[in-house]
């Protein structure tokens, strides 16, 4: 199957049998992420990584993964270092970058803005996180992450709990998590429940997923909790956010109704939902899912860009 050119705008335009390659490749590429292989596979390519909104992960994981293939990269961290501040469109902005590189990673506090960038360039478009839209290669690190622990996705007791109407990580991962088989629970208040349309979405897909504010009543049953954070930045009214930060906290007391191999995770960054005392315990897996952005995000661009020989 190629994945060779195609761009990752959403979680969506992939299916089961390409996200399971992604996968595979994906654990190839574990050895040359952490440095004990090298290579130069995809040497002369040139990776244009655009964040225009803030990011530690997304952006120093896809640069990382970049330099282990042998990729060069170049960037912009800011808005108001581009002629986007002097009211240039991001339609061309993406098309002159288009010609300086191979791919394109884009952030934007727009949703949508990935999806356009796709229309207007002919090189490959990976979408790093498009306003409360989506976030697809988060997914995939999610999943293979969630593979790695637990061997397996389908059957799992997944519970997702935070901000589930403006975290984009969650509203891709619940599309792909419905696709493997996995029971979904979704706790938030009710102003921050997982958005009706993407509710629907998955149910078409065969999920059924069960909606409540009470993470005691189903921590006691989860396989995978998935914490995060509230996404002040993205609340219209300050009050609003102020009503409903620190509702949920993840410490050793709340994981004491947990079973003993459950997962915790998180796609960070976290302010105050996970108590740093949880770091410890063997229930965290949220720092190895961060580095999971580096094979994962090797093999993405590694396929795109039609590496061979790995
Ligand atoms: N998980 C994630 O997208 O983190 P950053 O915002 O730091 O990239």
């Amino acid at each position: 199957m190629s994945f060779y050119d195609k761009d990752v705008v959403s979680i969506r335009d992939l299916d089961r049998k390409q996200i399971d390659e992604i996968m595979k490749v994906s654990e190839k590429m574990v050895p040359y992420a952490m440095g004990e292989k090298r290579t130069k596979v995809l040497e002369g390519r040139i990776l244009g990584n655009l964040f225009f909104e803030p990011s530690t992960r997304t952006r120093l994981s896809f640069e990382s993964a970049a330099h282990r293939l042998g990729i060069d990269v170049i960037d912009v961290s800011e808005m108001s270092m581009t002629s986007i501040s002097k009211g240039e469109t991001l339609a061309d902005t993406i098309r002159m970058v288009d010609a300086y590189c191979d791919v394109i990673v884009l952030r934007h506090p727009h949703e949508g803005a990935a999806r356009l960038a796709a229309k207007f360039s002919e090189n490959p478009v990976i979408n790093a996180g498009d306003g409360a839209g989506s976030h697809p290669t988060q997914t995939l690190l999610d999943l293979f992450t969630i593979k790695r622990a637990k061997k397996k996705i389908g059957g799992l007791n997944i519970v997702l709990v935070g901000d589930l109407k403006y975290g984009r990580t969650v509203h891709s991962l619940i599309d792909a998590l419905a696709v493997f088989g996995a029971n979904l629970t979704f706790v938030a208040p009710e102003t921050l429940q997982m958005p009706e349309d993407n509710v629907d979405h998955i149910k078409r897909k065969g999920a059924d997923p069960y909606l409540t504010d009470k993470l005691e009543n189903v921590i006691s049953k989860a396989d995978v909790l998935y914490v995060t954070r509230i996404q002040k930045e993205r609340f219209p009214d300050p009050s609003e956010y102020n009503r409903v930060a620190g509702k949920y906290r993840i410490d050793n007391e709340m994981l004491r109704e947990a079973k003993k191999d459950l997962v915790v995770l998180h796609p960070l960054p976290r302010v105050d939902e996970i108590s740093p005392e949880v770091d410890n315990t063997p229930h965290a897996k949220y720092f190895e899912q961060a580095f999971n952005g580096i094979p994962v995000r090797m093999a993405l661009l590694y396929m795109i860009l039609g590496g061979e020989g790995l």
